[in-house]
């Protein structure tokens, strides 16, 4: 099965370079915007209720993958699917940030953790009824080598 996506919009970032972009949104206090494309401004009624936003997007810079890689937190290797590293059979990434205001299909945003011009596949609201979870088990991060 082949899967085709258009992105909805794009990420402006004021990173430009992979090794000075924070590595989690939690970790980042960068701002930039979210250009939703025209046709789109509709769906994002009601999204300015939201302090913050699922950003799903491509990483449209990374290329090839291995199936075991060293994770930014960590020195030893790990299952690629056991981490959030960027170059994956299907180069997805999620990042929660918080919404700071929308103008028009303008989003801006803070807490950027991706390249300038990363293609925006969907946006969606982040609610800790869904989406917090208790009583967790974090695998390695757990247990990493410290930085
Ligand atoms: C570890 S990933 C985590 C991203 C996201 N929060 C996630 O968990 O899917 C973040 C790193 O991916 C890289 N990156 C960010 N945007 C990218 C893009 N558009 N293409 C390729 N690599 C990117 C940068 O090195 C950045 O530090």
């Amino acid at each position: 099965m082949q899967i085709i996506m258009q992105p909805i919009g794009v990420i402006h970032s004021p990173f430009t370079e992979k090794n000075q972009t924070p590595i989690q949104a939690s970790r980042s206090q960068a701002t930039g915007t979210v250009e939703i494309a025209p046709e789109f401004l509709d769906g994002l009624q009601d999204l300015e209720g939201f302090s913050h936003v699922f950003l799903l997007y491509v990483f449209h810079c990374s290329s090839g993958y291995s199936l075991r890689v060293k994770p930014f937190l960590d020195h030893k290797e790990r299952g690629l699917f056991a981490t959030r590293y960027p170059c994956r059979p299907n180069p997805i990434g999620i990042s929660v940030v918080r919404l700071l205001s929308r103008k028009e299909n303008i989003l801006t945003i803070e807490g950027v953790d991706v390249l300038d011009n990363t293609p925006l596949l969907d946006i969606k609201p982040y609610v800790p009824d869904f989406d917090v979870r208790r009583d967790v088990r974090v695998g390695w991060y757990e247990t990493r080598s410290k930085e």
